[in-house]
């Protein structure tokens, strides 16, 4: 890790750690080689993925800020580090589709690869222990896991940010299937987003080979996925850390 500063373990996840740091309001997100798929039923690594997708994460939060999406980003520290406000995260998964895929597939027998006539926003309950099951509107607002305007909001956002990142990786030549969204709110209670993206939460295929840039060659055993994960950022333009 990082060296210098004061670091206390607040929380670790699946495929990142998040520290505490001596700054109140901010902490430091550390990115892992772990991954896990099926709700952490697959578990294993992907070589290098720490660097990846800090990079990566990096690169696109950069961006969407650029475009006036706020996010917890401040910057990234090292490889595999980035230096974040604290949020308090919102309990719900946000999903945007443009193409058939994944667990969309499997529940409505839509086959893979099925254009959707217009982007699907879902949300999730954010619970490991749940299998992060699917909520209506309803669940959401009699469960009181958010309000019915941040709801809302949530979904302009979601929307907002899939055009972002489909028109950037569409010149790119990469097709943005589907990804999922984690928000959060600061200490001053501002609506950011958090988490990653990269393509351990997102659905990347090579527009002109239909080649996999994602998890899913870890989550379905199709090949190493580090070779991809690297493809993906290469495309992204990275220059490495920025100093
Ligand atoms: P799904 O098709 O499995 O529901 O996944 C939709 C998108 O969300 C896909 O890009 C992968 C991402 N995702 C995560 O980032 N974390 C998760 O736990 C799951 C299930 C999906």
């Amino acid at each position: 890790m990082h060296s210098g500063a004061e670091r206390v373990l607040r929380y670790e996840g699946k495929a990142k750690r998040v520290y505490r740091t001596g700054t109140p309001g901010e902490c430091v997100i550390e990115f892992t080689d772990a991954a896990t798929a099926f709700n952490g039923e697959r578990k294993g690594e992907i070589s290098d993925k720490g660097r990846i997708n800090c990079a990566t994460t990096s690169i696109f939060m950069a961006m969407l800020e650029e475009h006036g999406v706020p996010t917890h980003v401040i910057r990234q520290l090292s490889e595999t580090e980035l230096l974040a406000r604290d949020v308090e995260i919102v309990p719900l998964e946000v999903v945007v589709r443009n193409i058939a895929a994944g667990s969309f597939t499997r529940r409505l027998g839509v086959p893979e690869g099925t254009p959707l006539s217009r982007p699907i926003v879902e949300f999730s309950y954010k619970r490991d222990d749940l299998g992060d099951p699917l909520l209506t509107r309803s669940h959401i607002e009699v469960l009181d896991l958010a309000p019915a305007d941040v709801v809302a909001e949530l979904e302009v956002r979601a929307l907002r940010i899939n055009e972002l990142l489909r028109s950037h990786m569409v010149d790119r030549g990469v097709t943005l299937v589907d990804f999922k969204l984690e928000f959060g709110h600061t200490a001053d209670g501002e609506l950011v987003l958090a988490d990653e993206i990269s393509p351990d939460t997102c659905r990347f295929w090579d527009t002109a080979t239909g080649d996999k840039l994602d998890k899913d060659l870890f989550r379905h055993d199709l090949g190493d996925a580090t070779p991809a994960y690297q493809l993906l950022l290469d495309r992204l333009g990275a220059t490495g850390v920025p100093a």
